[in-house]
């Protein structure tokens, strides 16, 4: 496939339309760890509300360091980044959160409560909910993400896999307007991806902002995502699924696998990937008509 004219405008952001109410924005951002590493440079990026975002990349790349800025847990050391129009060296990550909602990477640094139920209530006291709207959000995390038989456990006690489901609960639990996903599926069996599928699709119908950061290709390519790849600091491709994934040299300096479906299509030298192997199926016996 000839990708030279797709560089350019993959590097440019081609996928986002300009009339798009814009509610999260870097301009320009660096950003260095205290001791000194360079963990983001120049990053530019806008986000419209609605979109759903998946940002992949080599280890280290800078995308949990990305996504702290969005909800003020780090500001940048030079450049700007706003959310919902507000530049976050002026607001905290208490006050965005309520809107601003961020399931970190590693389990362990978001729970601390003594409960699997007082975790998930834990917020939803925080943000006021009303004590009927609480039973109501605390009932739908726990049936949801199967979590009902460990409510009354401690939060530490649960699996790798559980604790990740338990962070994934919890902050769906006060729906916010923007949610930030860190590795959902790490430790998840395949019932519960297909949950995470169905409820980021929801929140998608409920024009909700969606960012995954995720290695697990097969788990976001048929979402169809606009797709941002990084690797060192940078932003180094940013377009539509298909535009991303189908520009071989760069998903190679990310470090990102092709979905097999993508690996097939390319194999077949066919440029139009589909999006699970029911569309696959399809357009298969398509081609199979087609040469008979
Ligand atoms: N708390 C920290 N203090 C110092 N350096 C850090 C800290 N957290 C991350 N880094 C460094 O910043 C860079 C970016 O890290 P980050 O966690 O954002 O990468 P990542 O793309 O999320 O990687 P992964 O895919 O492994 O999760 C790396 O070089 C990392 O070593
Ligand atoms: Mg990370």
């Amino acid at each position: 496939m000839d990708s030279s004219n797709k560089m350019s405008t993959l590097e440019r952001g081609s996928s986002k339309h300009p009339n798009d109410e814009t509610i999260i924005s870097f301009e320009n951002v660096d950003y260095s760890h205290p001791n000194g590493t360079a963990a983001l440079k120049h990053v530019s990026l806008s986000v419209s509300r609605g979109e759903l975002v998946a940002i992949l990349g080599t280890n280290g790349a800078g995308k949990s360091t990305l996504v702290r800025h969005i909800n003020a847990l780090l500001k940048p050391t030079h450049g700007r980044v706003a959310v919902f129009g507000t530049d976050t060296k002026e607001t905290t990550s208490a006050t965005l959160s309520r809107k601003v909602g961020i399931v970190f990477q590693n389990a362990n640094n978001q729970l601390f409560s003594d409960s699997v139920r007082s975790e998930i209530q834990f917020g939803l006291k925080n943000f006021g909910f009303s004590q009927a709207l609480i039973d109501e959000r605390t009932r739908w995390a726990l049936d949801t993400f199967g979590l009902q038989q460990y409510a009354d456990r401690p939060p530490m006690e649960l699996s790798g896999g559980e604790k990740k489901r338990l962070c994934n609960a919890l902050v769906l639990a006060w729906e916010p307007e923007i949610l930030i996903l860190d590795e959902p599926t790490v430790g998840q069996d395949s019932e519960q991806k297909e949950k995470l599928i169905e409820m980021i699709r929801t929140l998608q119908n409920q024009s909700r902002t969606v960012i995954v950061v995720t290695h697990d290709v097969e788990f976001i390519w048929p979402l169809q995502p606009r797709t941002v790849l990084m690797t060192a600091g940078k932003i180094i491709a940013d377009g539509s699924a298909a535009e991303v994934f189908g520009s071989v040299e760069k998903m190679k300096e990310a470090s990102v696998l092709l979905p097999q479906l993508v690996e097939l299509f390319n194999s077949m030298r066919i440029a139009q990937y589909p999006a699970n192997v029911f569309q696959a199926a399809d357009q298969i016996s398509q081609l199979a008509i087609g040469g008979t």
